[in-house]
């Protein structure tokens, strides 16, 4: 199939566009748009068929739910069973928002879009484009993330061209994206309701207004995941990745990530850094005096600024795929603190590193 791409405002969409991709929609097809976290692959939620094209598209496991997004506080209850009282002050507080509310499903939901779970995932995202594409359709959106599976979430129209060019009917490209990491996924069936995934909206914020709110980490072995999407091996770089944290200055955390950067290339690996523009100096600076020229020069990629994490999560996904473009054949990453959507960050760094973690103590500190 061919992908048509079509270029729009993001702030004042061009109806003609808008009007387009709706009934590429409606009539059964696939649409990549933008929203206020990563790019989605939509398909009418009402329509089986249609979603599980979305799931061919991607390569996604079948058991893996989608989200489904409303551009109407009344559209909620086209999906869902009951509307709890937390999630309408969630609603009120949150939304337009990156953040996903799974409650007891609709009956009328596709078994296709839950997985065959009794719950589904809703939310109405932030984006102009999003909610007027939505608007037009008149249906609720069924929509993952617009990449292969197990790819980095696509940020730009770029990524979805990427990973889908010639499995999708219809992309809608408004750039880059704001907040660059997923929705937060909170359970609202459940007391008290559990986080299973960080994301744009932080958890200081959801406890600000529900009070106690549980987290739901990775599925142990044992375990049926709470997320059927924590199970799955996601974001992941085609380099092995290693990401050094702990509860030290970036300076230290800096020298730590050096020191394994410089193991990796001893082993003649060609090695990248995903480093901070606070921390990027030092690297070049290690590079160009501290070792014979041209002995050892790793690839150094800035993801944004520590002092304002919103810039780290608006570029990380991008700076996977910079690095898997790049040819090196081993990461090292740093870490960041876990505050505010610096949780989100770590959750989808760690993920990428298939959990393989470097914990850096500060000198004579608990190990
Ligand atoms: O920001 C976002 O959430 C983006 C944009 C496009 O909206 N969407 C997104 O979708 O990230 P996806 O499919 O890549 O991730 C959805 C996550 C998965 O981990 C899935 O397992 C979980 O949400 N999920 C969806 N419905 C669920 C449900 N009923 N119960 C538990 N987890 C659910
Ligand atoms: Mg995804």
């Amino acid at each position: 199939m061919k992908t048509e791409v079509l270029p729009i405002d993001p702030l004042t969409p061009a109806a003609e566009f808008i009007r387009r991709a709706a009934e590429v929609l409606r009539r059964g097809g696939t649409v990549a748009f933008p929203t206020e976290t990563v790019y989605g692959l939509g398909a009418n939620a009402w329509d089986a068929a249609a979603v599980r094209r979305i799931f061919i598209a991607k390569g996604r496991p079948s058991d893996n739910p989608l989200i489904v997004h409303v551009a109407h506080r009344r559209g909620v209850e086209e999906v869902v069973r009951a509307v709890p009282p937390e999630a309408e002050e969630l609603m009120r507080s949150f939304w337009p928002g990156p953040l996903t509310l799974v409650l007891p499903r609709h009956p009328a939901v596709p078994d296709a879009v839950t997985g065959g779970l009794e719950t589904v995932g809703v939310r109405m995202p932030a984006h102009p484009v999003a909610l007027a594409f939505i608007e037009a359709a008149g249906v609720p959106v069924a929509a993952p993330s617009a990449n292969r599976s197990g790819r980095p979430s696509p940020t730009e129209a770029g990524h979805v061209l990427e990973d889908l060019d010639g499995r999708i009917d219809l992309v809608l490209d408004a750039g880059p994206t704001g907040v660059g990491v997923e929705s937060t996924v909170l359970d609202l069936t459940c007391r008290p309701p559990v986080l299973l995934r960080p994301g744009g909206v932080t958890l200081e914020e959801l406890r600000s207004v529900l009070g106690e709110v549980a987290v739901g980490g990775p599925a142990g072995a044992a375990e049926q995941p709470r997320s059927p999407g924590m199970k799955y091996a996601h974001y992941a770089p085609r380099a092995p990745m290693v990401v050094v944290e702990g509860p030290v200055s970036p300076s230290a955390l800096a020298q730590a990530v050096w020191v394994l950067a410089t193991e990796e290339a001893k082993a003649g690996r060609r090695v990248g850094i995903l480093a901070t523009a606070e921390t990027a100096p030092f690297y070049q600076q290690m590079a160009s005096t501290r070792l014979p020229a041209g002995t050892f020069s790793p690839l150094v990629l800035v993801v944004g600024e520590r002092s304002r994490l919103a810039t780290v999560a608006a570029g990380l996904f991008a700076t996977l795929r910079r690095f898997d473009a790049s040819g090196v054949d081993a990461i090292v990453a740093e870490g960041v603190p876990e505050e505010g959507i610096g949780l989100a960050i770590m959750n989808r760094l760690r993920k990428a590193a298939g959990y393989r973690i470097r914990r850096v103590s500060p000198p004579g500190g608990p190990g």
